[in-house]
């Protein structure tokens, strides 16, 4: 099948399906300018997670930790949601998405007008106090590093989820119920490997459900693939809500017509 063909028949079995929940990974915002972590450039092959993204690391050396984080506030800060992100708010108005579980800390689909959203390891636009749980909004990266928690002066750390953590129970409930609920996992730009995301798809895949899958490379994922869509989020998932819209727009006109 051709690459028009298979946009199609995605198209079709998306507009068919009942439930549609989405999984999304770094992929999605590539192009948005934020770096993936796996891959020739991903942050993985030029930084340590267990001296940044672990628990053990930021008591170690907080100032670090947050220096990093700093760095990745500024990027992401910077970083505007792009054509897949606007793709995915169609589809959720139209009724089709349901919701989108992230793996991404970045707001971008929120900032794009997603209304469901479940940020799975948090958000990097938040901070945390160690000790009272206090949580702070970041309009901008914090100037002074370590920050301090404003209501009783300790540590705020970033509000993700580190290595070794588990995910927030109310969180990783939504997302198991949604994927139970789906017959259709529309997985955008993930490697698939960091569990418990990774085998969310896996739960649609058992109930009798379909995978469409959207990433320039193969992943953890592909093998149970239905779909399985090799190019970038933005021009596949562009090419996806063009067509439902075409063809949304023929049969209201075929409906309109047959009226007359
Ligand atoms: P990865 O960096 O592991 O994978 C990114 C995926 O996106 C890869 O499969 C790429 O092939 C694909 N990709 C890259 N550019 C793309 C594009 N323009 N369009 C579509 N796909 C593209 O990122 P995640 O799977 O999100 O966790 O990583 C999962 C978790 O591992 C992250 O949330 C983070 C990380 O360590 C924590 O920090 C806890």
């Amino acid at each position: 099948m051709d690459f028009e063909g298979i946009i199609e028949k995605a198209s079709n079995l998306l507009m068919d399906s009942n439930f549609t929940i989405g999984l999304t990974g770094a992929g999605i915002s590539a192009e948005s300018g934020i770096p993936t972590f796996r891959g020739k450039n991903g942050l993985w092959s030029k930084f340590k997670v267990e001296e940044l993204a672990t628990p053990e690391a930021f008591n170690r050396n907080p100032k670090l930790v947050w220096k990093w984080y700093k760095w990745r506030m500024e990027i992401i800060f910077n970083a505007r949601p792009n054509a897949g992100h606007y793709a995915l708010v169609e589809l959720e108005r139209l009724g089709i998405l349901k919701c989108i579980v992230t793996q991404n800390v970045d707001g971008l689909h929120h900032l794009a007008g997603n209304k469901c959203v479940i940020e799975l390891h948090g958000n990097i636009r938040r901070g945390r106090c160690i000790k009272c749980n206090y949580k702070v909004i970041f309009n901008e990266p914090p100037e002074n590093i370590p920050p301090k928690c404003p209501k009783c002066f300790n540590l705020l750390r970033p509000d993700v989820v580190w290595f070794g953590e588990a995910i927030p129970k109310n969180k990783l409930e939504r997302a198991f119920n949604l994927f139970s609920k789906a017959d259709l996992a529309l997985v955008i730009g993930t490697s698939g490997i960091v569990q418990p995301a990774g085998y969310l798809p896996y739960i649609v895949k058992e109930n009798g459900g379909l995978i469409i899958e959207i990433n320039v490379e193969k992943s953890a994922i592909t093998s149970i693939a239905d779909i399985f869509i090799k190019d970038k989020a933005s021009i596949a998932l562009s090419k996806i809500v063009k067509y439902i819209k075409d063809k949304l727009t023929s049969k209201l006109y075929d409906a309109s017509e047959n009226e007359l």
